[in-house]
């Protein structure tokens, strides 16, 4: 299986990176391939909604998406979001790449390729947040569980994490490394 993981983070060895170091850790351990993606190290273009991929299937652009991440996310037989919480949503890296996955919704629902029939493709999403909100995640849930359908993925789970604020902290919680050993056994 081919596990792609995509850290939302601008901050360098934050805690979403730290999650998906875990959560990638345990996937190699059981034999599967991994690759990770830094949406802030991707040089690409905000969507435009011109609407070219509607009738072609194809975007405009030729950047980091189309040569790097749209290849990759199309290969993952799982992915795996991985981020900090901004202003209730995606931080702006991450949130550019989801919009450009557009393409892919365009093939799905205009297009009706079915370029995914026979997969069975897994999402999964670990969040970190500063605050306690009891709605903290809802936009990045929403946001995720639409992505994922766009790209014909099964939005599988979640772990979120409030409380988060400064580096290393996720590191320091107590439960971590049992929750995400417990998430991908429920997988
Ligand atoms: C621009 C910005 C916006 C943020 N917005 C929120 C927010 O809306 N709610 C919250 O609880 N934390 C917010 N935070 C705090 C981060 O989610 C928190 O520090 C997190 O642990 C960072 O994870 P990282 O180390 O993976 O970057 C924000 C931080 C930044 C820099």
């Amino acid at each position: 299986m081919f596990v792609l993981g995509i850290n939302g983070s601008p901050r360098h060895q934050g805690n979403s990176s730290f999650l998906t170091s875990l959560f990638m850790a345990e996937m190699q351990k059981k034999g599967h391939e991994t690759e990770v993606l830094s949406a802030v190290r991707l040089k690409i273009n905000p969507c435009i909604g011109c609407g070219h991929c509607e009738t072609e299937g194809v975007c405009v652009f030729d950047d980091d998406f189309t040569r790097i991440f749209l290849p990759a996310v199309i290969r993952a037989d799982m992915v795996v979001l991985s981020s900090p919480v901004y202003f209730y949503a995606f931080p702006a890296a991450l949130k550019a790449l989801i919009d450009r996955i557009q393409v892919l919704w365009s093939r799905k629902y205009r297009l009706k390729t079915d370029e995914f029939k026979g997969r069975d493709r897994k999402g999964v999403l670990l969040a970190v947040g500063a605050t306690q909100g009891k709605d903290l995640f809802d936009g990045m849930k929403l946001t995720a569980r639409y992505f994922f359908d766009a790209a014909a993925i099964r939005y599988a789970a979640d772990l979120c994490y409030r409380g988060m604020d400064e580096k290393g902290a996720m590191e320091k919680h107590p439960t971590v490394r049992e929750d995400i050993k417990g998430l991908i056994a429920r997988l």
